[in-house]
Formats: structure tokens, C-alpha cells, sequence
């Protein structure tokens, strides 16, 4: 790695940021922006498959492509291949990210029974090699996010992983502190990112069920890690980045959004998508995250309910400004919304 690189990552971590957490289908570029806009210090792409990515997907290329202004923005590539990986960590380091991470950590049973993802976590031997050759392949920072262990271990490996990743030259590691067999279930561990970190110079990033600012400033004094990535939370309330940036730098706790501003995203997101992927894919695609932008105002179900059956860009404005004016109509009847999943995939 170069020394500029070097030290632009280091820049990164300087103040303990609070990072857009990578999900698919979640963290396309138009929700990091908004994010951003919201005080997200650093954003990480969707998982992006090495296969995909190195047969030419027109999908994977999409999700690497990143705008200027993207920035800074980390690409994160899976696969189970350490030679796929290794090229596809070079075609990722091409786009131009702050740097380049290795998923380590999905659980996904079609993924991880494969050997992705936290797949890894079952050849601790291997995916350390695996890490040392994306590290000498390419010249920007390489980070891996991955989980405490896989669930069967009689000692978790992730403390003594943290230390053999640092050293073959893996510059940061951000830590799901869950098995891979928990999935999203129980409770984070957070204590395992404060065992990491000990041993290990380089930033250790705490995630998992950090969903509010003081839970983020609590995570953080807990672990001593040097930055928190944060992802559930931010899909219903991306405003928990500007949260988090003044209590940890002013001991302020913000107000929750106003109304005013709950709508104002929801017009934002809604135009913005619909540029970006044509009017009613679109439109569509904002609706998982909708109902929690709206959520705590009066007559939100209601609101929501008229949101969920219009698919165009004009419509979904004209019920928005209705509800502002006090003059929306009872929500339509008899029809049951399409689900979210059907929409986005549509
Ligand atoms: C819808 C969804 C998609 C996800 N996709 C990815 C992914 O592409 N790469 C990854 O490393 N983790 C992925 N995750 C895991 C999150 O990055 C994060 O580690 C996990 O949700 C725990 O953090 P949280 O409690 O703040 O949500 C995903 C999670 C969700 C809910």
C-alpha cells in the first residue's frame, strides 16, 4: 500500500465515524447519498459477487461504479475463491474506493454453505491466506467484515483472527458481533470487539444492533473501537448518522426529525430513485424504506397505505402533499398492497 493511501485511510478513522453498514438491495448509491447527507461519515457498497463482477454483470459493474461525489465509499466484493477474489478485488480497486472489503460475514445459507461470506469462518487457515493475497494484490487498504465465529467452536476464533489478519496486512476489520449461525438473531456481543481491538493496532469497527445514538456512543466507549457501522437502524432512520456525529462530538442528543423533514426525505427518495431507475421501478423501490421514515406521525398508516398502491412519481407527491394540507382520503379498501419484496424485484 502506498503511504498516501495509508494515510487517507487513517484520516478516515480519526474520529471515530459512524459507517453506512454494506446490505443489499439497501445501500445503492442513492441511499448513501441520502445517508451521508444525514452525517454518514463512510458508506460501504452492497456485497458484490466476484463472479459476477469478473464475467462483466452489467448488475455488479453498476454497484462498483461510484460518482465523485460518492466518496468515501469502500467496495465490498464476496466469493469463495481466494484467485476470483484476488481479481476481483483489482477490477473493484479500479472504480476508485476509499478501500476494498472482503465479506467474511453473511450468513446466508446459500452463500456461506458455498464457502462466502462467513462461510471463511469454517477455514480460519484459509481465509487468512485467502486475506494476505487480496492485500498483496492490490495497493489500497484491504478490510474484512466478518462475524465472531461460526457458532460451533468451543473457543470463538475471531480474537486470534483479528491478530493474524493485522498481521498479513489487512488494515481494518469490522466485526458483526453475532455467530454466523445466530443470522440476525439474539443479541450482539459486543465484547467481542473490545477483545479484538485489544490485540490489535489497527481500527476494529463495532456492529450489531446499534440502533440509536446513545447505543452508538455506548458501543463505542465499551469497545474502544475506532469507528461503528450501523445498519438496520439507518434504513427506517438515516438521520441516526447526524445523531450519532453530535453526541460524540458535542454530548448533544438531537431531536428526532420533524415532520417537515420525515417528508422532505420521503419527496427526496422518491424523486431521486426515480431518475435514477425510471419512474415505477423506481417508485417502487423506496417503498422498504417508507414506512419508516414516517413512522411516529399522525395518520402514518394511512399515509402509507395511499403510498404503497401508486406507482408513479406525480401520484406518490400529490399524496404527500395531501397529507400535509390535512386533507388526505380515507386510504383505499379491498386491495392488499403489493409486499415490497414484489416490488422491488418486479
Ligand atoms: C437487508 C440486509 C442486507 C445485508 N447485506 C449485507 C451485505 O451485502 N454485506 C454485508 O457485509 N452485510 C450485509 N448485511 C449485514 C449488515 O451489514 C450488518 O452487519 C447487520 O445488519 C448487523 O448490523 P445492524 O444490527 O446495525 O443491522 C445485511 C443486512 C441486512 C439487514
Amino acid at each position: 500500500m502506498s503511504i498516501t493511501a495509508a494515510a487517507r485511510f487513517q484520516t478516515l478513522f480519526a474520529n471515530r465515524p459512524s459507517i453506512l453498514a454494506p446490505m443489499e438491495d439497501v445501500t445503492d448509491h442513492v441511499f448513501r447519498a441520502l445517508c451521508r447527507a444525514r452525517g454518514a461519515d463512510l458508506c460501504v457498497t452492497e456485497f458484490v459477487n466476484v463472479e459476477g463482477l469478473l464475467r462483466g454483470c452489467r448488475k455488479a459493474a453498476k454497484k462498483i461504479q461510484l460518482a465523485p461525489e460518492d466518496q468515501p465509499t469502500a467496495i465490498q466484493i464476496y466469493g469463495s475463491d481466494a484467485e476470483r477474489l484476488v481479481e476481483a478485488a483489482c477490477v473493484a480497486e479500479s472504480a476508485g474506493p476509499a478501500y476494498v472489503d472482503i465479506n467474511c460475514g453473511c450468513w446466508v445459507p446459500k452463500i456461506a454453505r458455498r464457502g462466502a461470506g462467513a462461510g471463511w469462518l469454517r477455514e480460519p487457515d484459509a481465509m487468512v491466506e485467502m486475506a494476505a493475497r487480496v492485500v498483496k494484490a492490490v495497493s489500497l487498504p484491504v478490510t474484512v467484515k466478518t462475524r465472531v465465529g461460526w457458532g460451533t467452536e468451543t473457543e470463538m476464533p475471531i480474537v486470534d483472527l483479528a491478530r493474524r489478519f493485522e498481521d498479513v496486512g489487512v488494515s481494518a476489520l469490522t466485526l458483526h458481533c453475532r455467530t454466523a449461525e445466530m443470522g440476525h438473531k439474539g443479541e450482539a456481543d459486543w465484547s467481542w470487539a473490545a477483545r479484538a481491538r485489544a490485540v490489535v493496532s489497527m481500527p476494529v469497527i463495532v456492529n450489531g444492533d446499534v440502533n440509536s445514538a446513545e447505543l452508538a456512543e455506548r458501543a463505542l466507549r465499551e469497545t474502544g473501537c475506532a469507528g461503528v457501522m450501523i445498519g438496520r437502524r439507518a434504513i427506517d432512520h438515516p438521520w441516526i448518522f447526524r445523531e450519532v456525529r453530535s453526541l460524540l462530538d458535542t454530548g448533544v442528543l438531537l431531536a428526532p426529525p420533524t415532520p417537515a423533514e420525515r417528508l422532505g426525505l420521503c419527496r427526496e427518495h422518491l424523486t431521486v430513485a426515480a431518475e435514477e431507475r425510471g419512474e415505477t421501478h423506481g417508485v417502487r423501490s423506496t417503498r422498504r424504506y417508507l414506512s419508516g421514515y414516517l413512522s411516529g406521525l399522525p395518520g402514518a398508516g394511512a399515509l402509507r397505505r395511499h403510498l404503497l398502491y401508486c406507482d408513479t412519481l406525480e401520484g406518490s407527491m400529490a399524496i404527500l402533499d395531501a397529507y400535509e394540507a390535512g386533507r388526505l382520503a380515507p386510504p383505499p379498501e379491498g386491495r392488499q398492497p403489493r409486499s415490497v419484496e414484489e416490488d422491488v424485484t418486479a
